[in-house]
């Protein structure tokens, strides 16, 4: 969530919403985004979050991904591994709209058709990103940061001068409490370790309640007492919203993850508990046997 994001962002929500109410009953290709956009309804009736078929991504001729399946069910917590250049940062690029696949369906639940939808939309539709580096706003303070990702919508500056309502209020401390920096509320983002930080990052995603939460390597650069901790924490989301971690550290997957799916090529390899997905030859042969 970088500020130029941040900025587009908002942008770009002003601008769907505008749309939504000028489209009314009128039909025609707005209304599909207008309906979704406004009431964020994800339709998980058919026990799935997210559902990608035969998702393929090619750069010059090259494919990142190739003919990816991949089904998330509400409430659960996957962990997508794979050797370097297997395709795991793309695959959350199409999520998030930032990459069009060439071909291939990508489903929010089972009625939201993420292809129709841009980067900002996506975000506003309940799927929040965080990349591998931190990026929070070092000159503010944790509470500043948590409430500036709450008023975005206002426009960045506008925003530092929004006013909490009650109810956000109650929420920006239940976020405080749920990433354990209730006692660093006033320092600033700067001050804090790097663990701490990607955890103010969770928390400025965990402010937009999203129902949909990707994680590029969080670990990365942790301690191991940060690792540990984090591992707590993503637990503790798992039971409010479904989450994909992307991740290198096989003893945090181990401590995380029920199911896990190994990338290897852009296509799915294996899928299973780690144990079962160590335990395969194809595995071992391109990737956990290096
Ligand atoms: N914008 C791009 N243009 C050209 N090639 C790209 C682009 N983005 C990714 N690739 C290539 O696609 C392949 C998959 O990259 P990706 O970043 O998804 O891998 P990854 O699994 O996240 O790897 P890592 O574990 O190193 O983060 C790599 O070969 C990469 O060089
Ligand atoms: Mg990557």
């Amino acid at each position: 969530m970088t500020p130029d994001l941040l900025d587009a962002g908002t942008k770009r929500m002003q601008e769907s919403q505008a749309r939504a109410q000028a489209v009314g009953g009128s039909g025609g290709r707005a209304t599909g985004y207008a309906h979704p956009l406004q009431a964020r309804v994800v339709d998980i009736s058919h026990g799935r979050i997210l559902y990608l078929e035969d998702v393929t991504v090619s750069f010059d001729g090259f494919r990142a991904l190739n003919k990816l399946n991949l089904d998330i069910a509400p409430g659960e917590l996957r962990c997508i591994i794979g050797p370097n250049g297997a395709g795991k940062t793309t695959l959350m690029d199409v999520i998030t709209g930032k990459t069009r696949p060439d071909s291939g369906t990508v489903f929010f639940g089972s009625t939201i058709d993420l292809l129709r939808h841009n980067e900002s939309e996506i975000a506003s539709l309940g799927i929040g990103r965080k990349f591998q580096k931190p990026t929070v706003f070092e000159q503010l303070t944790v509470f500043e940061n948590l409430e500036l990702s709450l008023a975005c919508h206002k426009g960045v500056w506008a925003s530092m001068r929004f006013q909490l309502k009650p109810e956000q209020r109650d929420r920006l401390a239940q976020v405080l409490h749920t990433i354990e920096l209730g006692a660093q509320c006033h320092a600033f983002a700067g001050s804090l370790s790097h663990g701490q930080k990607q955890w103010l990052e969770i928390g400025m995603l965990l402010m937009q309640e999203p129902k949909l939460l990707l994680l590029d390597e969080p670990v990365a650069g942790m301690t191991d007492a940060e690792t540990e901790r984090t591992a707590e924490l993503l637990m503790q989301l798992k039971q409010h919203h479904s989450l994909i971690v992307v991740e290198h550290d096989m003893g945090f997957v181990r401590s995380i993850c029920s199911k896990v799916t190994v990338l290897c090529e852009g296509a799915l390899l294996a899928e299973g508990t780690l144990d079962e997905v160590q335990a395969d030859e194809r595995v071992i042969e391109v990737y956990l046997g290096r």
